[in-house]
């Protein structure tokens, strides 16, 4: 049952219900969280979801995720961070933050900086990241991202927060370090199956070391890379090619689950695909209207993002065809992977992507496939989810139509739901994003405008 508590590692879980990470800007201009982001993180806890995942926190003090998204690379970061953790865990809802790096896939920034196309090896990507070129990490930078973690881990923990999660998916950093396709390194760090581990492997080490053995750690894995989708260039090819065009498969992400265990990691929670956004991951449609606008806003910084937007303007007869290749699908695809995760790696798996009904979930944790779901569009549009599910509602009346506008949209725009099928009128989506970005006193919690004042 969707309602029955789950312990992992000392911590209880009221639910099986996770708010998955969902960013947004809502971070001033140096990345300290604004009064809008606790306000809106509690509004899931008052939907009534065991747990929420904070968006990733990037732990580098440079490579934005993106502009005016929150950080924790600095202590100065900390105190915003426990009041609105602190608001959540008052509800009864447990709160982890997520940890990552975006590398060469940080798609926006003030000016453009070279460290903001840092991977494992040098290469071209015409979709993720807006620097021309990636380029290799020296061992001695690599050194410095595991610090990185480790100090943000050390971080959070003086936060209060209930536990962490490391992004290894979504394409960031140690996912570039994981993907055959794009780790052509000859070090340590590359060249085997094992010697990509090494990355995250250090990682792991060295955030369990900064918070204990008691403290609630998990990685968010992507189960298989599907390299091809969606539709990029992406330079050069690799030998074997199916290490270019699929990248990892579910027998090594696997076994890359297992010496996760091995190394104290206490759940994985899988996703998949290869960078944010792609298909697998988000299941649904691609909104072509709100790449477009993203591109633009990205156009100055580089030869590359500039042709990108430009691409994007032909017309609507030729891109939108192209670009939803490989887009559409919707539903729970991540389940069976997610399944097989929890059977042979024997660690707590939250299955990700796609799950908006009751029914769904139910089938999805009674059948063993996993321990706890995970939502993050559908409880955009349905903060309320876990209420309905108790009143024994087994889908909402709006339900989130996985149009996939607000991943984007809220890249420029503030958080909210961005489907005008799914209201009345454009003032009411209006008051509804609104209403989400609402800024609270930090003593009082009411709102610091009241509706209306400036009427
Ligand atoms: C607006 C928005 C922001 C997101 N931000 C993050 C993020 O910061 N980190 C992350 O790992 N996933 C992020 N995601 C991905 C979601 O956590 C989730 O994996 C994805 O939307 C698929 O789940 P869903 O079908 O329940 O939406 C974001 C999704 C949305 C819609
Ligand atoms: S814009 Fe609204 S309907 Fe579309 S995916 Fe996001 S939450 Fe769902």
């Amino acid at each position: 049952m969707w309602s029955e508590p789950l312990t992992i590692n000392q911590v209880t879980l009221p639910n099986r219900l996770v708010r998955s990470s969902i960013g947004g800007r809502m971070a001033y201009y140096d990345g300290t969280v604004n009064g809008a982001w606790s306000n809106f993180e509690k509004r899931f806890a008052e939907g009534g979801v065991g747990a929420i995942i904070s968006a990733t926190l990037t732990i580098d003090e440079r490579r934005w995720s993106p502009l005016e998204y929150p950080k924790i690379s600095h202590d100065r970061y900390i105190g915003a961070l426990r009041r609105g953790v602190r608001k959540v865990q008052a509800m009864g809802t447990k709160y982890l933050i997520q940890l990552g790096d975006p590398g060469y896939h940080t798609q926006t920034s003030l000016f453009s900086q070279r460290t903001d196309a840092a991977s494992a090896s040098s290469g071209f990507d015409l979709l993720f990241g807006y620097r021309n070129w990636r380029h290799p990490l020296s061992t001695g930078e690599i050194e410095q991202v595991v610090a990185n973690f480790a100090q943000a881990a050390v971080r959070m923990r003086e936060i209060g927060c209930d536990g962490v999660e490391v992004t290894a998916s979504k394409g960031y950093l140690i996912h570039q370090f994981l993907n055959p396709g794009i780790n052509r390194r000859t070090d340590r760090y590359g060249g085997s199956h094992g010697a990509r581990f090494q990355l995250l492997a250090e990682i792991v080490t060295a955030i369990r070391e900064a918070v204990g053995p008691d403290f609630l750690f998990g990685v968010r894995l992507s189960a298989r890379d599907y390299n091809h989708v969606p539709l990029n260039l992406r330079l050069p090819p690799t030998l074997p090619l199916r290490h270019w065009w699929f990248g990892n498969g579910i027998e090594q992400t696997i076994d890359y689950g297992k010496r996760l265990r091995e190394l104290g990691v206490d759940f994985l929670h899988i996703s998949n695909g290869f960078g944010f956004i792609n298909p697998r991951e988000n299941p649904g449609d691609l909104p072509v209207e709100e790449v477009r606008m993203f591109m633009d806003s990205t156009a100055h910084l580089t030869g590359k993002a500039a042709v990108r937007a430009a691409a994007l303007r032909l017309p609507k007869a030729v891109v939108r065809p192209l670009m939803n290749l490989g887009w559409g699908d919707k539903g729970t695809l991540n389940l069976d992977d997610a399944r097989r995760f929890r059977q042979e790696v024997g660690l707590p798996v939250i299955a990700n992507g796609g799950f908006q009904r009751r029914p769904d979930i139910e089938r999805a944790l009674s059948s063993g496939a996993c321990d706890v779901v995970s939502m993050a569009r559908p409880l955009l549009a349905n903060p309320d989810l876990p209420k309905l599910f108790e009143q024994g509602v087994e889908a909402p009346a709006r339900p989130c139509t996985f149009c996939s506008r607000c991943t984007i949209r809220t890249t420029t725009f503030p958080l909210g739901c961005y489907d005008r099928s799914r209201f009345d009128s454009d003032e009411q989506m209006e008051a509804q994003i609104i209403s989400w970005s609402a800024t609270l006193d930090p003593i009082t919690d009411e709102p610091v405008t009241s509706p209306g004042a400036h009427s």
